[in-house]
């Protein structure tokens, strides 16, 4: 019976209880979770940002070791360490035979159901089935996924830091390198420095980005946006932040920029600091009613802006997550730094009061 941190009602505190596990189906694994990421859409889902069916086991951040494998399941065994995808990726719908993975037929409809790739879920209590989140429900001692929704990595990597692959790095790191098209030199600016954000800085710097103009409201943030490679610090509390971005952008604006917060006003004012011709990255999500007020003759036709949406980093999680835990193995890429505190699971609550304080990059639970 493992202990799972359940989320209950929008605007309840979550609350971490002992639940049922039945055995993986056909093509499905069993995690021991070892270590998972507290990321903002899991306090998003709590508050009601983020349309998740409930009552669920929550996080979709995490790593472990397959302890048990369902029929059929090929490419993984038992002991093998795992980065968990919150988008199964099934390499054969349509979108994955186009290169789109991250829009994978399967693995979306997973993530709408609350369930698995069947639309049930594996947990339950008192007979009640119990929702998991984004095919996954890694804030569990244990949890069953998909086994296309399981990438194996290197047994070398501590869990706690592999973890942080499965959201804030794929997402953030794949916005600037494989979302956007960011050429050697151009000007790049990431609005929102956290888990997330960070990422998209060590990526747009990972592409060749020149000038990585950071924006963040905190100063806390802003040292740890120069940690990553940001060579500009903008506080919008201090200065016009798009002023100062146009300053210096030689009065254009960026080539990229992206973002990472998820409110209305950041995304308007993120198209306010892309140049004409350039591209607006959103990688944040906002409300799901949230609306933009956009003139679309000055930067659509005239200027010439696009606007790319981007889900999970535009990631191949398959072909991704190793390439990111090689980088990481050959110092390429921070994870550790990522981890601002590791906590229990009763802590979850905290973690995401963390979050809302902007106190943490990112807090990571560790089961051991
Ligand atoms: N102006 C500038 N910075 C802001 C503002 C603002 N108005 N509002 C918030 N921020 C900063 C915070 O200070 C924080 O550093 O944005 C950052 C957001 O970081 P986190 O809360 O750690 O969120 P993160 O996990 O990085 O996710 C960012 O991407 O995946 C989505 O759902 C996720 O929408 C969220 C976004
Ligand atoms: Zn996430
Ligand atoms: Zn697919």
């Amino acid at each position: 019976m493992p202990k799972a941190a359940v989320c209950e009602a929008v605007g309840s505190p979550i609350s971490v209880q002992d639940v049922d596990l039945a055995d993986p189906k056909a093509g499905e694994v069993r995690i021991r979770t070892r270590a998972a990421g507290v990321c903002h859409s899991d306090l998003s889902v709590q508050n009601g940002t983020l349309l998740q069916p409930i009552p669920a086991v929550l996080g979709h951040e995490g790593a472990g070791v397959v302890e048990q494998i369902g029929d059929g399941v090929q490419g993984l065994e038992v002991g093998d360490h795992v980065v968990v995808s919150w988008v199964p990726q099934c390499g054969e719908c349509f979108f994955c035979s186009r290169s789109e993975p991250e829009l994978c037929e399967v693995g979306f409809e997973a993530l709408m159901t609350g369930g698995l790739l069947d639309g049930t879920a594996r947990f339950s209590r008192g007979g009640e089935p119990l929702l998991q989140m984004a095919a996954a429900g890694l804030f569990s001692e244990e949890t069953i996924v998909p086994a296309i929704g399981a990438v194996k990595i290197d047994q070398e990597i501590p869990f706690s830091s592999a973890a942080l692959i499965g959201c804030g790095v794929l997402t953030g790191f794949g916005a600037a390198v494989n979302t956007a098209d960011i050429a050697q030199g151009d000007n790049v600016v990431v609005l929102g420095c956290g888990g997330v954000g960070l990422n998209v800085i060590q990526g747009a710097n990972h592409a060749g980005a020149g000038r990585v103009i950071a924006v963040d409201m905190l100063d806390s943030k802003l040292d740890l946006a120069q940690q990553f490679g940001a060579t500009d610090i903008v506080n919008p509390t201090e200065v016009d932040a798009t002023q100062r971005v146009m300053e210096l952008t030689g009065g254009r604006g960026a080539d990229v920029a992206f973002e990472v917060i998820g409110l209305e006003a950041t995304i308007e004012q993120t198209l306010a600091m892309t140049r004409r011709g350039g591209q607006a990255v959103l990688v944040g999500v906002p409300d799901m009613e949230a609306t933009i007020e956009v003139n679309p003759s000055m930067e659509f036709l005239v200027g010439e802006k696009q606007v790319r949406g981007c889900w999970y980093g535009s990631s191949n999680t398959h072909h991704d997550v190793p390439m990111l835990a090689a980088l990481y193995k050959d110092g390429k890429l921070k994870l550790d730094e990522l981890v601002s505190a590791k906590i229990t699971l009763d802590e979850v609550n905290e973690a995401f009061t963390a979050i809302e304080n902007g106190a943490v990059a990112r807090s990571v639970i560790t089961f051991d």
